[in-house]
């Protein structure tokens, strides 16, 4: 256990870059295993998820090698060229690795087992099982859909075209990365556009990925099998998930105004950015450009008084992970803010709805928990703070809360702080370097 308390912040000031992409990190590296040649990669998040997948490819035969801070070079073996592997995978707590590798896993003949952390062994497996048997896979998990498990891969895999029951961009890009060794054309039909890195990258490695809009609205995003792989250069953008607490801390430090270098700004992942400016924040997008199939751009921040809202359940898929900080800048907002559809939070890391309104009412701050939606009655400012906040092995739940104490009047302590390395290694250090007080330990 590694507590850390955050204290009330200086106004933030300076000029960051926020470590890189997880989505866009762990798919580097799956894409590049299954190509042929060499995959370079820059700005990859050395998180230990990231880490994780970097462990699994080498286990299935890929060359995954580290040349400096964040530059990375993958030797692929290819489309159906991953051998067997000989230990359990341990997927530690990313249930993005664990979903995308059995994707991968899928369509390849033979026989894996996989393990993670507590938290990543009480997540559900199911979502993957159902598409990836129908393609032809057999799986074995807990009761539950629950790891550990064991995957036999598809010696003939079928090509399906499958209807996602839940808005999971985890789960298209399981079916999609299925459908790579797969002959035939497969499809993932979304009815909320989710995350499309898997289908950026994959077009950038040179498989045709095709996109086409259904009569009900449906996004039907089809990949064509066997494609030729190419290694190719990748450039992560930093993550807008991560910058997502540096961004809420400069908001909420009054006197604050920061600038977050090479932010990915992909539409599809930038919902708390809409979410945030209609509460009336000041965030400014300067220099949009294009790096290796992704958008980025630079953000301006400045401090200001915020106003509750109504975010819209549509909005969710772009801001799923983005929750919990928004949760803490509603808090600090005048009128209440309503968030809806948020049922995917309660199979994170943690139940992280239940994780937000129990820690926000530890910090006086008052709430309504539902079934799927939170309400937070904003304080319009004064967020009395003084909350010790178990985090449950969740990172995104532990920086939330000391983003929060940066700006409450009594410091906030968490329990457990080490979980922030598996997306965000080094937070601490920006916070503190921008002008937060964040100290280990309990507050005394
Ligand atoms: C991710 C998809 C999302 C998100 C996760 C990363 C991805 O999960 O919460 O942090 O990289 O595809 P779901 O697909 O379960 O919504």
């Amino acid at each position: 256990m590694q507590p850390l308390t955050a204290y009330r912040a200086r106004p933030l000031a300076g000029n960051i870059r926020v470590p890189g992409d997880k989505s866009i990190s762990h798919r580097s590296l799956l894409i590049g295993a299954l190509a042929i040649g060499e995959t370079t990669v820059e700005g990859l998040l050395e998180g230990e998820d990231v880490l994780r997948t970097a462990e699994a490819m080498r286990a299935l035969g890929a060359t995954v090698t580290r040349d400096g801070d964040g530059t990375w070079r993958v030797q692929g073996v290819g489309l159906g060229g991953l051998r067997e592997p000989s230990a359990v995978l341990d997927m530690g707590n990313s249930g993005t690795a664990a979903r995308l590798l059995l994707g991968v896993l899928a369509s390849h003949p033979m026989t894996a087992f996989m393990t993670g952390d507590a938290s990543l062994c009480r997540r559900p497996m199911a979502r993957v099982q159902g598409p990836l048997e129908q393609m032809g896979a057999r799986m074995v998990t807990r009761a539950g859909g629950r790891m550990p498990l064991a995957i036999v891969g598809a010696s003939e895999p079928m090509p399906i075209a499958y209807r996602l029951p839940v808005a999971s961009a985890q789960v298209k890009s399981a079916v999609l990365l299925a459908g790579l060794n797969t002959p035939g054309r497969t499809t993932a039909i979304e009815t909320e556009p989710t995350r499309d890195h898997t289908e950026r990258m994959l077009r950038h490695f040179g498989a045709t990925v095709d996109v086409v809009e259904q009569p009900d609205g449906a996004l039907a995003v089809t990949v064509t099998g066997q494609p030729e792989l190419i290694g190719r250069a990748v450039s992560v953008p930093a993550d807008i998930s991560s910058a997502a607490f540096p961004i809420v801390a400069a908001l909420l430090a009054p006197g604050s105004a920061i600038l977050l270098r090479d932010v990915g700004v992909n539409p599809r992942r930038t919902g708390l950015l809409d979410s945030l400016r209609e509460m009336g924040a000041a965030i400014e997008l300067r220099n949009p450009r294009e790096v290796a199939g992704e958008p980025v751009a630079d953000l301006h921040v400045e401090a200001g008084s915020l106003r509750g809202i109504e975010v819209p359940a549509s909005r969710a898929p772009s801001m799923i992970d983005e929750y919990p900080v928004l949760a803490v800048a509603a808090a600090f907002a005048s009128g209440k803010t309503v968030m809806r559809g948020l049922g995917e939070l309660r199979v994170k890391e943690s139940d992280r709805l239940a994780a937000m309104a129990r820690g926000l009412a530890a910090c006086g701050v008052s709430v309504e928990e539902g079934q799927d939606s939170l309400v937070v009655h904003g304080t319009g400012g004064a967020v009395p703070g003084g909350g010790r906040i178990v985090t449950d092995l969740d990172h995104r739940i532990a920086m939330s809360f000391l983003v929060l104490g940066c700006a409450s009047a009594k410091p906030v302590s968490v329990d457990d702080a080490s979980p922030i390395d598996t997306s965000f290694p080094g937070f601490t250090a920006l916070m503190n370097g921008l002008g937060a007080d964040i100290r280990a330990g309990f507050a005394a």
